[in-house]
Order: C-alpha cells, then structure tokens, then sequence
C-alpha cells in the first residue's frame, strides 16, 4: 500500500479547529482510496511564537521538507498584532512559501449551484455558473521586494516596499497559467497595472512573450482596478486569471464572496521541486475562533486538492469534492453560508460539517 507522510501546520485562531476537519477527511479518503497516511505536525505563526520566539522554527522547515505534501491552517491574530515586524506570525507564512520555493499559488473560484442563493451577486450574474482559477504569483513582488523598511524623507518617517519580478519569475508563473488554462477553458487574463507601473509592463511584455508557446489559448490583459470592477460585473467571463502577489491576494478574497464566502475557497501553492502546500485561503478568522463556528469547507476542499495535485489521486480528489456538495445539497450550512428565512436549511458547527463530509465520502 502506497503510503504518503504529510506535514499538518494548525496554526492559530481558527486553524486547529478546521485543520481537524481537514484531516479527518483527509483520513476517510485515504481509507476509501486505500492509502496510508503519517502525519507530522509542526508549529507556525503565533503557536511557535509563543513556543520558541519565532514564528517559523527550523524544525517546521525540516519536517515540511521530509514531507509529501503540506497542510496549513491559518496564522496570525490580535495578540501577535504589536509584535515586532521581522516576527510577526505572517512572517512564518511567507517564509515557508519562500523555503519550499513556492511560486504558484492555484486559487479556485468556483460556486457550487447550492450556494448560488449564499452569493451576495444578482442571481442573473451568477446563474450560468462560476468556474475561475486564480494564478497567484507567491514568492515575488512587493512581498519580498528589497529594499524596503523605513527611513526618513524630508524629516519626516517614512515606509517603503519595493514592487520587483525579475522576468523568469514573470515566464514561469505565465507558464502555469497557460498550462492550467490548456486544462480548462482555453483563456487566459493576465492582470496587471501596466498603465502605471513599470514593474506591470515587463510583467505584460514578458506574458506576452512567453505566450508565443501557447497559440491554443487566448490570451487578454486587463487593468488590476478594472480586473476588481469586472469580477462582480461579470464574473463568467474569466476562465484563468494570472497575476502577481499582491494582487492576486485582494482579487482572491475579492473572488471568494461570489463563491459564497471566504469559508469555502481552497488553494495550492506549488514549485518545481519541493512538496506542496495547501492551505484555506482565509485567515485565522479570530472574531469566531474557539467557537466551533468556522466553516471547514475551504480547508476540505484544499485537502482535494492536495490528492489531486501532489498525489495524484483524482478519484479521491472528486470524491471529496463530491461528498461536499451532497453535504450542501442535503442542506447543512455553517453561519457563514447561511441563508436568513431560507427553507430547509440547517445551521451546523465546524465539527459537525467536518463529520458529515467525511460520512458523505
Ligand atoms: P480573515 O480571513 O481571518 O477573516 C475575515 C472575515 O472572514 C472574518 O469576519 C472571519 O470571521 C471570516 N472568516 C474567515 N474564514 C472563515 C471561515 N472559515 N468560516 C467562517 N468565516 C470565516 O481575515 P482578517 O480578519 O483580515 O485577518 C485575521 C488574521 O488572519 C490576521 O492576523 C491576518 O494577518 C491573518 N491572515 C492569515 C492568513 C493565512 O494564514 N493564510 C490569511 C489571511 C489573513
Ligand atoms: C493569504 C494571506 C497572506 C498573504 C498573509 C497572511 C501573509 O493574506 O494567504 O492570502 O498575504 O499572502
Ligand atoms: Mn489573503
């Protein structure tokens, strides 16, 4: 029997309580599929703060790298808010991005027809159906960009970052998204900000370039400020978005109320060579943490991934996928995805949507 070793990060807030629901999934999937699992688990964000001082411990870095894939729930939260930047719990996120080398991050936006009703758009805008997938550059930008800091202009304090992509950077991230795109529905929007920003119009030129390998797919480029206007506009007329890290950050949240909510959109983030990771794209939620109230539905669905991508297992990967929309058909819903004074509907915790998953698989 094929046996896969998987690296668990909970984190902090919400991240334990849907990280158990990922896993025990994660669990019943193996057993249906016939795989055996070994779980690691390793500290990240406020946990290891708290535990060792730093938000990334050497030790996660090690156990992430003897993995086959990664897990991660969500970092971050008030008590770490006034930490010293260089520390701070988000920093143990961006690191282990950067240590695994992973530069595309897969965010699927897609609206299961139950949810139609849960989407805050106009039914007519949603009715044909949603099926996007945002490429997010992960390791460059103005997330990495140096130098950055702080100093002092004309007397005065001031904060700067720099917006850089070197342009194999920009080549291999435009090659994900054709790839993907070949997968799917053969286009491809690349947003940028190229009217403005100088960094934006190597990133088009080289998209541009690199597309010359890739005549079977359609190729536009839309303004980042537009690209926003136009996801709520009218949303089905994208297929693959490619972008750069910050923006890619916004539209995805952006991306995830036509799904529903935030609790519902999963992710990949994947290099050349290291294992991947996969991860809810929200964050550590604390104004419901504790309170078996967060929807585990995205962290579910990115253990569909996960079997999908890093594994291989497309059968277990639809089966996840599957018993999620027997769940919503059969009416359960977190508070997130909640209709007021819809018929049938009935309101469960996290815990109790996990169980009903796995039970559906
Ligand atoms: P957030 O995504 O944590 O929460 C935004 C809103 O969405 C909140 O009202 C929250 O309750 C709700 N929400 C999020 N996930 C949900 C779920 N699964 N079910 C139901 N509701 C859900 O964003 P924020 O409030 O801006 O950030 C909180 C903390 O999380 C910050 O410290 C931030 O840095 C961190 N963060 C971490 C990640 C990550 O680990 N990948 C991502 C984003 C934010
Ligand atoms: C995300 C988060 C992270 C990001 C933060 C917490 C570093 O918002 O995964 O979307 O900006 O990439
Ligand atoms: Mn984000």
């Amino acid at each position: 029997m094929k046996n896969y070793t998987i690296c668990v990060l909970a984190g902090d807030g919400i991240g334990p309580e849907i990280m158990a629901q990922g896993i025990a999934v994660l669990r019943a999937a193996a057993d249906k599929c016939g795989f055996g699992l070994t779980l690691t688990e390793g500290l990240i964000g406020g946990a290891a703060i708290d535990a060792t001082g730093g938000p990334l411990p050497a030790e996660t870095v090690r156990l992430c790298k003897q993995a086959d894939a990664v897990m991660l729930g969500a970092v971050g939260g008030p008590k770490w808010d006034n930490i010293e930047k260089a520390i701070r719990p988000e920093r143990g996120l961006l690191g282990i991005r950067k240590e695994l080398g992973l530069f595309a991050n897969l965010r699927p936006a897609t609206i299961f027809p139950e949810l139609k009703a849960a989407c805050l758009l106009r039914p007519d805008i949603v009715e044909g159906g949603i099926d996007i997938m945002i490429v997010r550059e992960l390791t460059g930008d103005v997330y990495f960009g140096e130098p950055k800091g702080e100093k002092t202009v004309d007397g005065e304090r001031a904060g700067y970052n720099t917006m850089i992509y070197r342009e194999s950077e920009i080549r291999r991230i435009a090659r994900v998204a054709f790839e993907a795109a070949r997968k799917r529905g053969r286009k491809v929007c690349s947003v940028d900000k190229a009217n403005v920003l100088d960094v934006s119009q190597l990133w088009r030129e080289i998209v541009i370039d690199e597309h010359k390998n890739y005549p079977d797919v359609e190729l536009s480029h839309m303004y980042v400020d537009n690209a926003a206007m136009q996801l709520v506009r009218w949303p089905a007329q994208f297929d693959v978005i490619v972008t750069g890290n910050l923006f890619g950050d916004i539209l995805s949240d952006e991306a995830a109320v036509i799904t529903g909510s935030i609790g519902m959109l999963p992710s990949a983030s994947l290099g050349a060579q290291n294992p991947g990771l996969y991860e809810p794209i929200h964050g550590s939620a604390p104004d419901i943490a504790g309170q078996d109230k967060a929807n585990p539905l995205a962290t579910i669905l990115s253990v569909a991934m996960l079997l999908r991508h890093s594994f291989d297992q497309e059968q277990g990967a639809a089966m996840i996928e599957k018993a999620v929309r027997t769940v919503l058909q059969q009416g359960y819903r977190t508070g997130d995805i909640m209709q007021q004074g819809a018929q049938g509907l009935k309101l469960v915790g996290c815990r109790e949507m996990g169980k009903l998953v796995a039970a559906n698989l």
